[in-house]
């Protein structure tokens, strides 16, 4: 009420002050008015009187004089006239005037001694005199009177202006309730504008922070959008939000402190991080960057995407853990558009948290280094997926070439931070472990490789298999998802260089340098709250909301969720479907698969060839099937969020990652996370990581069409309590090996590595 007061009372205050203003000026103008139409009429009268009176005081008698005066009084207003001799003396007078009027008043006067009218307004108390007790106030008008060119007198009119006091104060009274009705009209108007738009919004907001502080963490926002708090509403949103994200992880810490459990939580990897690092931050580098900027073909504003990548998804539950600089290529086309004057940007948009520094690469040198030497080269060089590898030199000198780029702008993201910790990531970065090095040898450097290590002899196919063991080797820790990596690394090492290769502690000796190499099976950020959040559909609801939005009728869901590469087994996929279909006719009808592809590297001629490949099959196996109202695939060849994949994961039967190598596969881990229910079943290649791990699903060989078409059948028969025992576990599993440990880990093993020669060298 005070607030309103303060915003009210000022606009009441004002709007009186105007209005009394405006009607003060009204009864002055009204007045003026009155007095000038008055001062007018009086002097034609008075005229007509002087024409009248000049030739009766040449001819006489008096009496013809008094007559008149007496007719002039009878006029509107007019209360009555005089005639007076040079002398003052009264010649006629109007009978009932005041007797002041008996002598000659000052107007007429002057009006003798100016030869010239004279008017003048006298008040009430000018008039009375004597004991006369009329109070009347008058206008005089006086007109001198000539014979023979000379004044000979005057003559004076008198108005009765008491009509005019009258007329003002009627106007007065008028503008007074005026502006009062006008002042009662604005504030009412104000108090309801200010009670809609600010209190009553502010009111709701306040208590709906009230219900968000009692712990009703989804109350509804209480201001709807395009109001005009909308920002803050906005900000308090976030607010909220992180206000349950604080509260939930602190109950899961006062949980596990209390089950004595020993689980990774983004808040324990910050806690320990900031003892490890001591507050140091720690950089990271990527070919992918976690948020690309786009422009919008239709209006050319800039939207944000999230990659689809498992780099992506692993580091940024780990950055936003810890405050630092993740060091990636810029390859959104509105990149640019956004970074500061030394190419960085805080992220995520709703959230910044760490620092995002970009490195620009020409179109040339992105076809050299990343769809050349990367994937042509070493992408299929490390799957075993039956795509011969590319190796040409000038791809090669592109990789040097950009690898020493990444190195710099690493080093000057480090520049001041002393014992820098980095984390380097993937196959696109092998020489830069050791260009870091050499620059910084104070620098604690890992870099982890997302992708498998193929045995020594496949490896040595790369004409330059000794420069990238090398370059690895600058690393002061190698990580690989599986133990298998680790010893084909140590083997290609033996076969590649000069190196003294420790297998009693998986280390490498390399010029007085020591190498640790171990396994780190990557993860996802396990949901704790993956029950309550975004489930207010229960599976077979969001499979029949998802139904309906694809346009087909099925009752059965199985889902596969993958960049649409060659190494994820994908047309298998299919074929195993449609081998189940023939084998198991009354599951026409009833089930669908829906693919979600995102189509990655597209550049290069391999992945668009796949790509195609992929539609056709669909368009092939479809064709064979499919009725009026529902087909065996539906191919959603387009990149979704997180939120979009997510829920066909809660609606889906069974998950299909068939993958023909895969360094760990994340979607099998995201799957069973978002299982909340505990329901459905995960059908696996062996050749993922993940299979090591998730042993609970049904694992396939990828390559026995027959094999995944029997374990498509018993996934969709599996009885709820299998269903609920296998998912159970593999949630165990995947919630103890999350992501924060897998870097909590990697980063422990790496800050505890002692440092023999901390000297620094300059920046090339
Ligand atoms: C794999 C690689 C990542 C890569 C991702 C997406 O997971 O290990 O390094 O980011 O695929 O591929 P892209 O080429 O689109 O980054």
């Amino acid at each position: 009420m005070r607030t309103t007061l303060k915003i009210v009372l000022p606009l009441i205050v004002s709007v009186a002050a105007v209005s009394l203003l405006f009607a003060a000026y009204q009864v002055r103008t009204e007045k003026r008015n009155l007095r000038n139409e008055l001062s007018r009429r009086a002097e034609i009268q008075g005229e007509s009187l002087q024409e009248s009176v000049e030739p009766l005081l040449e001819r006489g008698p008096e009496k013809n004089l008094q007559r008149l005066v007496e007719r002039f009084g009878q006029r509107e207003h007019l209360k009555g006239a005089a005639v007076y001799d040079a002398s003052g003396t009264t010649l006629a007078i109007t009978t009932g005037l005041p007797g002041v009027f008996r002598s000659r008043p000052t107007a007429a006067t002057r009006a003798a001694q100016a030869d010239a009218g004279v008017g003048e307004f006298l008040s009430g108390d000018q008039v009375v005199t004597g004991n006369e007790i009329e109070r009347v106030p008058i206008h005089i008008y006086a007109l001198p009177l000539h014979r023979d060119g000379s004044v000979v007198g005057t003559v004076a009119l008198l108005h009765d202006t008491s009509y005019i006091d009258e007329q003002v104060s009627r106007t007065l009274r008028d503008s007074l309730v005026n502006a009062l009705v006008q002042t009662l009209l604005i504030t009412g108007l104000a108090l309801i504008l200010v009670r809609w738009t600010f209190t009553g919004p502010l009111t709701r907001t306040a208590k709906w922070l009230r219900t968000l502080r009692t712990g009703q963490a989804n109350a509804p926002a209480a201001i709807s959008n395009r109001e005009i708090l909308d920002e803050i509403n906005h900000e308090v949103t976030h607010l909220a939000r992180d206000l349950n994200t604080a509260r939930a992880i602190a109950e899961e810490e006062a949980r596990l402190r209390d089950s004595n459990a020993s689980l990774w939580t983004a808040e324990r990897l910050r806690v320990s991080l900031r003892n490890k690092l001591q507050d140091k931050p720690l950089f990271v580098v990527s070919n992918r960057e976690p948020y690309m900027h786009v422009f919008n073909e239709k209006d050319q504003s800039i939207n944000v995407i999230i990659p689809a990548s498992g780099v992506v998804t692993a580091l940024e539950p780990v950055l936003l853990a810890c405050n630092g600089t993740w060091v990636a290529n810029g390859s959104g086309n509105a990149d640019r558009e956004v970074v500061d004057a030394n190419d960085r940007l805080r992220v995520p948009p709703d959230h910044p948290s760490y620092t995002l520094r970009r490195v620009w690469l020409s179109d040339e040198e992105d076809k050299g280094y990343y769809e050349g030497f990367s994937n042509e080269g070493l992408w299929p060089l490390c799957h075993i997926a039956h795509t011969r590898p590319i190796f040409r030199p000038e791809d090669w000198l592109q990789y040097q070439k950009i690898n020493r780029r990444f190195a710099n702008a690493v080093l000057q993201e480090m520049e001041g931070t002393e014992s820098p910790i980095l984390l380097a990531q993937d196959y696109h970065f092998a020489l830069l472990p050791r260009m870091v090095k050499e620059a910084r040898p104070d620098a604690r450097v890992a870099i982890f490789w997302h992708i498998p290590w193929p045995n020594a002899e496949v490896f040595g196919i790369c004409p330059w298999q000794r420069e990238l063991v090398d370059g690895l080797l600058g690393a002061d820790l190698i990580g690989f998802h599986i133990q298998t990596h680790c010893n084909n690394f140590l083997e290609t090492v033996d076969r590649a260089l000069e190196a003294i290769t420790e297998w009693d502690r998986f280390a490498v000796s390399r010029q007085g340098h020591i190498t640790r190499v171990r396994p780190y099976p990557i993860s996802v950020a396990f949901p704790e709250n993956s029950h309550a959040i975004n489930e207010t559909r229960n599976s077979g609801e969001e499979r029949a909301a998802l139904c309906a939005e694809l346009g087909v009728e099925a009752s059965l869901f199985g889902v596969g969720v993958d960049r649409v590469d060659y190494t994820k087994g994908i047309l298998e996929r299919f074929r195993a479907i449609e081998r189940f279909l023939e084998l198991n006719p009354v599951y026409q009808q009833r089930f669908t698969f829906v693919q979600i592809g995102a189509p990655s590297r597209t550049d290069i001629e391999r992945y668009r060839i796949f790509l195609e490949e992929v539609s056709a099959e669909v368009v092939r196996i479809n064709a064979r099937f499919q009725t009026a109202r529902w087909k065996p695939i539906v191919f959603l060849k387009k990149h979704h969020s997180h939120e979009e994949i997510s829920r066909y994961y809660r609606a889906a039967s069974f998950c299909m990652v068939t993958s023909l190598h895969d360094g760990m596969n994340l979607v099998a881990k995201e799957f069973v996370a978002s299982r909340g229910d505990e329901r459905g079943a995960l059908i696996l290649s062996t050749f993922a990581g993940a299979a090591h791990e998730l042993t609970d699903a049904l694992l396939v060989n990828p390559y026995d069409v027959s094999q995944m078409a029997e374990r498509i059948h018993q996934a969709l028969e599996m009885p709820e309590g299998e269903q609920e025992v296998r998912m159970e576990r593999m949630r165990r599993n995947v919630r103890e090996h999350n992501v924060y440990r897998w870097a909590a880990h990697l980063l422990s093993d790496l800050t505890e590595i002692r440092i023999e020669t901390p000297e620094r060298v300059e920046v090339p």
